[in-house]
């Protein structure tokens, strides 16, 4: 319940910044991660559903976490803003 709660309010203020998560991913993620988040082949897993991409996301933009290849993932979210990621993560936890 809580956790609905969040996404809802992290998805309600990325419309009102006027991130738009779903065409983000299409552009930015899905190359890699596939349009569902499902493509595990690269990361290893799926990220669909994942509720703590927005750690992960932070994490690796500020260079906190990581794997082996976590400079893919750094440079994939270079000119991103917070918003950028918080409505990405809104995204990612709707992909199932
Ligand atoms: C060039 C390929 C590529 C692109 C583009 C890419 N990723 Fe990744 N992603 C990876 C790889 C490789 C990893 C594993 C990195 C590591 O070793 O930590 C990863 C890891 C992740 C993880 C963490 C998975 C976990 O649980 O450890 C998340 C969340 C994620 N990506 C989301 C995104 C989002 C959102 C975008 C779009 C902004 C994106 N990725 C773009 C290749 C990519």
């Amino acid at each position: 319940m809580v956790k609905r709660v969040l996404i809802l309010s992290v998805l309600s203020a990325s419309v009102l910044m006027g991130a738009d998560g779903a065409k983000l991913f299409g552009a930015k993620c899905a190359e890699c991660h596939g349009a569902n988040g499902k493509e595990a082949s690269i990361a290893g897993k799926a990220i669909a559903g994942d509720a703590a991409a927005l750690t992960k996301l932070t994490g690796y933009k500020a260079g906190t976490f990581g794997g082996d290849q976590k400079a893919t993932m750094q440079a994939s979210l270079d000119g991103l803003s917070d918003d950028d990621l918080k409505a990405l993560a809104a995204h990612v936890a709707t992909l199932k």
